[in-house]
């Protein structure tokens, strides 16, 4: 059993969630869509699918991280339908008895693997693409309501569609069929918080306040607590010291994706951790990345870089805007202004509930701090 792993966080190693587990599943009964929305490697994906799981319905989930047109949201989409339309029957040459000659008058070609149905489009440049993605989602929607069952679309890496779509043509088709169906329930996501906010925030675009938006946090310590001694007994045969859960907690900051890579780490070795070599272990894995991180440095403007800086050297920066701060990164107020704004808007740095700004990325954070510390 992996109980920390650094893909979807699946079975025993999904830990907690339970509110927001209970307010998907109460939104796909009321077939309300939803939007999560978090920074980067929060949980987004395992959440959904870890309610999708439990709620024994049958879902696809699209993946439109590899969509770069138009035509491949739409096509993509389309292959989530054919999964939909061959779980809703087992014989879905019944089903599509019924929605053969509809499919094909759209143009697109039907085919059967077995118990799945595929479909695709029978020409290479489709022109209508919106209008046959609105009847298509429109008549997976009456077929779910014929059989009296609620499919699920998990749109994921959502962003795409914002990135590609022409004038939101393809938001626009999917919010006429979210707002109306009440067999097909939608679950958008996307790893582009910046991104999916214009797309969702934003008045002028279609999908303004149209989903229930559920924000992922941190898991809180006292959930973590269980869920690692009971991989610690399972490893080791005994409960680690408390004290040094806290300190995997203190370097990680809690961020879900580095608590599974630094824990995975440690649970590799036969001996159990100590004080010692969790520290030596996050430090190798700073010095393992540190080439990626300052290369991605790099590429962010001199004033951001400096902004930086300043705020791993603070660990977290209540004024940015003090003459002490501005002189010591040597830049103006409104450079400082500039910077902050973006570094927020590119998830570098967050700001909490009391307006303090800190760095998002904990392993960015240590690999600044070890950098200060060495007079780097
Ligand atoms: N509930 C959870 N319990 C424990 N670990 C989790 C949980 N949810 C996510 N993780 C871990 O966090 C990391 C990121 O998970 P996931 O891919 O689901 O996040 P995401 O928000 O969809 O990421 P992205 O923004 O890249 O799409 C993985 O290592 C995963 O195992
Ligand atoms: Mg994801």
């Amino acid at each position: 059993m992996n109980y920390f792993p650094t893909y979807l966080a699946m079975g025993l190693s999904f830990c907690n969630r339970k509110e927001e587990l209970k307010r998907v599943i109460k939104d796909i009964e009321d077939g309300a869509p939803i939007l999560l929305i978090s920074p980067r490697r929060y949980g987004k994906t395992s959440l959904a699918v870890r309610a999708l799981e439990k709620t024994k319905l049958p879902y696809a989930h699209v993946d439109l991280y590899k969509a770069f047109s138009e035509e491949d949201v739409a096509r993509f989409i389309l292959t989530g339908v054919g999964f939909l339309l061959g779980q809703l029957e087992t014989t879905p040459k019944k089903l599509l008895g019924l929605a053969g000659d509809f499919f094909s008058r759209l143009n697109i070609q039907v085919g059967y693997h077995g118990t799945s149905v595929a479909l695709s489009f029978k020409d290479k440049n489709p022109q209508n693409l919106t209008e046959i993605l609105l009847a298509t989602l429109e008549k997976l929607n009456e077929l779910a309501l014929e059989k009296n069952k609620k499919v699920i679309l998990f749109l994921d890496e959502f962003q795409m569609v914002g990135e590609v779509s022409i004038e939101h043509a393809i938001e626009a088709v999917l919010r006429e069929v979210a707002q109306k169906s009440q067999g097909l329930v939608f679950i958008f996501s996307g790893s582009n918080r910046h991104l999916m906010e214009q797309m969702f925030n934003d008045k002028k675009r279609p999908f303004y306040k149209m989903c229930d938006q559920i924000s992922l946090e941190r898991i809180a310590e006292q959930e973590y607590l269980p869920q690692i001694q009971k991989a610690a007994v399972e490893k080791w045969g005994q409960e680690l010291e408390s004290g040094l859960i806290s300190k995997i907690l203190m370097l990680t900051e809690r961020h879900p994706y580095y608590v599974n890579k630094l824990c995975s780490m440690l649970w590799q070795n036969e001996i159990s951790p100590t004080e010692k070599s969790i520290e030596t272990t996050w430090i190798g894995l700073i010095l393992e990345n540190k080439s990626i991180t300052e290369r991605e440095l790099s590429l962010l403007p001199l004033s951001q870089r400096k902004l930086l800086l300043f705020i791993a050297e603070q660990g977290k920066m209540e004024n940015a805007f003090t003459r002490e701060s501005m002189e010591g990164m040597n830049l103006s107020q409104g450079g400082v202004q500039n910077a902050l704004k973006n570094l927020l808007k590119s998830d570098y740095v967050y700001k909490d509930k009391k307006g303090h700004y800190y760095i998002l990325d904990p392993l960015l954070k240590s690999t600044l701090s070890m950098e200060l510390a060495l007079g780097g």
